[in-house]
């Protein structure tokens, strides 16, 4: 295999994978170690992180190569327990990357905390006041956790909302640039520090003050463009495939139903490299929920069209994507640090772009299947090799035994072993 050529990364073996990856320096010593010995996270560690702790808990962790992403190739790690999401993402990031890769774009990277105040006597009058006090407001903030204002972070801006009937609160909102932590113990420490003052500009009682999950202002944009031609040899059913991929997209827009499956399946690929990293999936799945409904309807994150020319489809999402590369339980388990070795080491920023890309990628690969040979047509294959290897079949057996069962009636153990018996005769 040349350097950088993933073909068939696929169809080695576990170990022909790690030499791979270490022929290409994508591996540091102590990740090779973490490999080779299965190192995972101590008990002892697992022991200080969560409470009542039995054991520790596994899952298949995987690599999806060969991502272009603002024209560098990244190798990212998925964990997940899902047969079928890393071949997609897999086969989405090389049709992706030949036609250009993914382009990405962020707004903004800053968290928000709220404190929700009630039975405020005058709330135009506490708006009024807790404005005026801005700046005071924002020093009590950075004083409360001083050490991300050296890191040249902190809160930088405060915003005010009534919401609820009557209305019954007053939400402040504080923005705070968090750097490369996801902020949830920043942003609480500051926003419980802020409240005995809302509390006396405003009159009313604070209600509760935390950091919200969706992080509107860390939303992250992937957008690929991608050659027909990619979809099929055939040009006309390659524009048929493209048309009803953008059909997929508008469904999402309009139906629920279709909308909660479609976004599940970006969130395949996006839990699985959250998740790798060591960051808070719930976090993410939460923002990224909330974003879907920004339109008063929960709505498909993504969408897809044709170019006018009929000669590519464009797809495009966007999500909040407050993820962290330090703090948390980051740094705590040897899996996440060889996870930081795949990546290269991204900043906050880099980390978000690519796994926004991804969940674009997953999305990509399940509307291509499911508007063509349907979801089921992968998923056998996949499920043949599953069975083939279950039946006893070796690395080598497994080629010829899979495209058999393939095309046996049953698709089942006792097929696979009565096909594997006849291979060996
Ligand atoms: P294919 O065209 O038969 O693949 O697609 P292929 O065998 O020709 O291989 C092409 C490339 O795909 C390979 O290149 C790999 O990159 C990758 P190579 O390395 O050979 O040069 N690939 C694989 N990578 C790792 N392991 C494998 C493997 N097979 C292919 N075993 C494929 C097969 C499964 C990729 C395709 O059918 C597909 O993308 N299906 C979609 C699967 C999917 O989305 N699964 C997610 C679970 S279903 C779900 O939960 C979500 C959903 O409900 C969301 C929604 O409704 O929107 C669907």
């Amino acid at each position: 295999m040349n350097k950088q050529n993933w073909t068939g990364f696929s169809k080695k073996t576990i170990l022909q994978r790690i030499e791979h990856l270490e022929k290409l320096h994508f591996l540091t010593n102590s990740s090779s170690e973490t490999l080779y010995q299965h190192r995972t996270l101590p008990l002892e560690t697992a022991d200080q992180m969560v409470e009542n702790v039995l054991t520790t808990y596994n899952l298949p962790y995987a690599l999806a190569p060969d991502f272009l992403v603002d024209g560098k190739t990244y190798q990212l790690p998925m964990v997940t327990e899902e047969p079928s999401v890393v071949a997609a993402a897999s086969y989405a990031a090389k049709i992706i990357k030949r036609s250009g890769g993914f382009q990405t774009t962020i707004q903004n990277r800053q968290m928000i905390g709220q404190v929700a105040l009630y039975q405020v006597p005058d709330l135009e009058q506490a708006k009024k006041d807790i404005l005026a006090n801005k700046e005071h407001l924002l020093q009590t903030a950075n004083a409360a956790h001083p050490s991300i204002v050296k890191r040249g972070g902190g809160a930088c801006d405060l915003r005010l909302d009534f919401v609820g009937n009557d209305p019954t609160f007053l939400v402040v909102y504080l923005i705070v640039d968090t750097k490369e932590a996801m902020g949830a113990n920043i942003i609480n420490t500051m926003m419980e520090a802020l409240t005995l003052d809302l509390e006396q500009l405003s009159g009313g009682k604070s209600l509760m003050a935390i950091l919200s999950n969706y992080a509107t202002e860390s939303l992250v944009t992937a957008q690929c463009t991608i050659d027909l031609r990619y979809l099929s040899r055939n040009k006309d059913e390659a524009l048929e495939l493209g048309q009803k991929m953008a059909l997929a997209s508008q469904l999402a827009q309009v139906d629920v139903y279709r909308a909660s499956t479609h976004n599940k399946g970006i969130f395949n690929g996006i839990d699985a490299l959250v998740l790798a990293t060591g960051n808070d999936w719930r976090a993410i799945e939460a923002g990224g929920h909330a974003y879907a409904c920004r339109n008063g309807q929960y709505q498909g994150l993504s969408s897809w069209h044709l170019d006018e020319q009929q000669h590519q489809i464009i797809g495009q999402l966007t999500l909040p994507m407050p993820i962290a590369t330090k703090g948390g339980s980051i740094g705590l388990n040897p899996n996440v640090a060889l996870s930081f070795d795949l990546l290269g080491q991204p900043d906050a920023k880099t980390l978000a772009r690519l796994i926004v890309s991804l969940g674009l990628a997953q999305n990509f690969a399940a509307l291509k299947a499911l508007t063509s040979s349907g979801i089921q047509a992968g998923h056998m294959k996949l499920q043949a090799k599953s069975l083939a290897l279950l039946a006893g079949a070796s690395e080598k057996e497994v080629p010829l035994l899979v495209p058999q069962l393939l095309k046996s009636p049953h698709l089942n153990l006792e097929t696979a072993q009565e096909l594997l018996e006849k291979i060996r005769q």
